[in-house]
Parts: C-alpha cells; sequence; structure tokens
C-alpha cells in the first residue's frame, strides 16, 4: 500500500482521519511554507493519494513522479485550476475538490471586501494608523452608498455568487448576475436579474465581483476593454481567482480615474501582488484568505479527506471534478 501525502499540515482535522486511511500518511512539515518542487516531486513518490492545496502545481511531471499506483489528487480547495485534469485523466488519476463547504465564507469575505472598498474602511484605518490629527468632516471619507439602491453585476453566478447575492439582498441592493443559475428559480428569489451579457453587465453594475473559475477561456476575462467599459466611479471585486484580471489594465485604469476602487482577495502573480496597486488607496488587498474562516476550513480539510479515503477503498469520491 502506498502512502498518502499531505502537502500541509491542517491543524487537527488531520488526526481525526489517519486512523482510517488505509495507507500511512505523511504530512509535508517544514516551515509551514509549501513544499518546494523538489521536495513535492521526491515526497509524492509511491503515493496513493495526494492532497494537495491552491499552492501545490500538479502536472505531469508530478504525476509521473507518483508512480503509476496514484490513484486520487484531493485538492483542499473548490479551484482547482493549480492541477493539469487533462494529465490526471491520461493516467487514470481521479481529481476531487471541495465544493459547497466554502461558499458562505468566500461570500462573507467578499462583502467585506465590497464594503471596505467602496466605504473606503481600510484606506480610513490606514490613516488613523498615521497618528495625524483629524477631526469629524461632512466630506471626510464619503463612499459609495451600496445601501441606497447600488448595483452588484455578479460575474458567474454559481454557489458563491448565490451566497453573496443573498447577502446583497439583505442590503437592499439590484442584483444582475451572468451564468445559467441566473435564469433560475432560486436566483430570482434572492431579487438577482439575468443580465443578457457581460458587456451589459458590465456596463450597468456599480459593483462588479467576479466569481467564475478559472480557465484558459477565463484567463484576462477583465482586461481593459472590459475595464473601460465599466460604469464610471464602478467599482471591481475578486475573490474568485487573480488571473481573471489583467492587473496591469486595472491598475491604468484605475490611475486614470475610471474606476471608483477595487478590492482584490486574489492576485494575478500570486503570492506577488502588483507593485503599481499596492500604492492606490483606492485598491483593498487581501492575501487570498477569502475561505479562511474555522470551521470552513476544517470542513474543506475534512472533505478532501474523506474523498481520498473513498477512491483509496474503491468506492465512488463524493465531489469529483469533472
Ligand atoms: C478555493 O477553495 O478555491 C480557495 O481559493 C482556496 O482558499
Amino acid at each position: 500500500m502506498g502512502h498518502v501525502y499531505l502537502t500541509r499540515p491542517l491543524g487537527d482535522v488531520v488526526e481525526q482521519f489517519r486512523q482510517q486511511l488505509p495507507g500511512e500518511l505523511r504530512v509535508h512539515r517544514t516551515s509551514g511554507l509549501p513544499p518546494t518542487r523538489q521536495e513535492l516531486l521526491e515526497s509524492v513518490q509511491g503515493a496513493e493519494a495526494i492532497i494537495s492545496l491552491v499552492t501545490d502545481r500538479i502536472d505531469a511531471e508530478v504525476l509521473d513522479a507518483a508512480g503509476d499506483q496514484l490513484k486520487v489528487v484531493a485538492n483542499v480547495a473548490v479551484g482547482y485550476d493549480n492541477i493539469d485534469l487533462d494529465a490526471a485523466a491520461e493516467r487514470n488519476v481521479i481529481v476531487t475538490n471541495t465544493p459547497g463547504v466554502l461558499d458562505e465564507a468566500v461570500a462573507d469575505l467578499t462583502l467585506a471586501l465590497l464594503l471596505a472598498t467602496t466605504r473606503r474602511v481600510a484606506e480610513g484605518d490606514r490613516f488613523i494608523r498615521t497618528g495625524t490629527e483629524w477631526i469629524w468632516s461632512p466630506e471626510s471619507y464619503v463612499g459609495l452608498d451600496v445601501s441606497a439602491g447600488a448595483t452588484l453585476g455578479i460575474l458567474g453566478l454559481g454557489r458563491i455568487g448565490m451566497a453573496v447575492a443573498k447577502r446583497a439582498q439583505a442590503f437592499g441592493m439590484t442584483i444582475i448576475a451572468t451564468g445559467r443559475r441566473a435564469h433560475h428559480d432560486d436566483a430570482r428569489s434572492l431579487g438577482v436579474s439575468p443580465a443578457s451579457s457581460i458587456d451589459e453587465l458590465l456596463e450597468t453594475a456599480d459593483i462588479v465581483s467576479l466569481h467564475c473559475p478559472l480557465t484558459e477561456d477565463t484567463k484576462h476575462l477583465i482586461g481593459a476593454e472590459q475595464l473601460a467599459a465599466m460604469k464610471p466611479g464602478s467599482y471591481l471585486i475578486n475573490t474568485a481567482r487573480g488571473p481573471l484580471v489583467d492587473e496591469e489594465a486595472l491598475a491604468d485604469v484605475i490611475d486614470s480615474g475610471h474606476l471608483g476602487g477595487a478590492g482584490l482577495d486574489v492576485h494575478e502573480f500570486e503570492p506577488a501582488t502588483n507593485p503599481r496597486l499596492r500604492t492606490m488607496e483606492q485598491v483593498v488587498m487581501l492575501p487570498h484568505i477569502g475561505s479562511a474562516g474555522d470551521v470552513t476550513r476544517d470542513e474543506m480539510a475534512s472533505l478532501a479527506f474523506r474523498n481520498a479515503i473513498a477512491v483509496l477503498n474503491g468506492e465512488q469520491p463524493i465531489t469529483p471534478v469533472g
């Protein structure tokens, strides 16, 4: 029996599953960082299961380094753009992800980022920390009143987008969305109207929030042309994947004054962040913490383990990709 390789310690939840695994569990343990490429290539050798994170690039080289006995790659994330699905399918390796368990946490963070950006929360916080003398002023830090009928455009209405819509409805926002689900009754009951096209959504929304997966087709979905099409003074929020947005084009359009600002939890070249965007007061940047709720992170780990165990026991995984 080959081992199960977990690319990062995941807390107490790991111990709950250690005994249930048919093989030995080996956990990458150095300094809280992901395994280096070399460490990954060496540690997967002989593994029957790899439990990976978004920071681990699992491609043909890694799958071949693991060997023919590898059965499953269980990603601890709903996104799986870090895994070469074709290479896995060619080698009969099952890939799983963790949909459903992080929708609420990511939606919470999306609203936090949306409000931090539109109501200038991070900017105000930075100002206070300078220790500068201040007094209340009717003109200070005035931002967009999202509850005064602002329109939220959800680009890619899936599970997370629906959880965002639920929150936006409570704020009294007008909600438009793209994606098949935008035409469903459950979306309508949250006050969502389908947008006829991405262009219509970009032209109409005061805030555009991205909730689509990263694929070859969606890379730079928001580039110079789309940013120029956005409503003057509007905001872009991204808690999905960094490469959906062309960050240099975003920096240009904020510089030009066309956009009101942007809230970015994810970054085009993670973990690097754009040096121009970092200097802009209208931009709020977070270190990819959308799913970082205490309960949520345990549920993600637990689902990944249950997927791996199912495959190792010859059963169907709970949440296979594809
Ligand atoms: C996901 O699940 O895809 C998140 O981005 C990881 O936190």
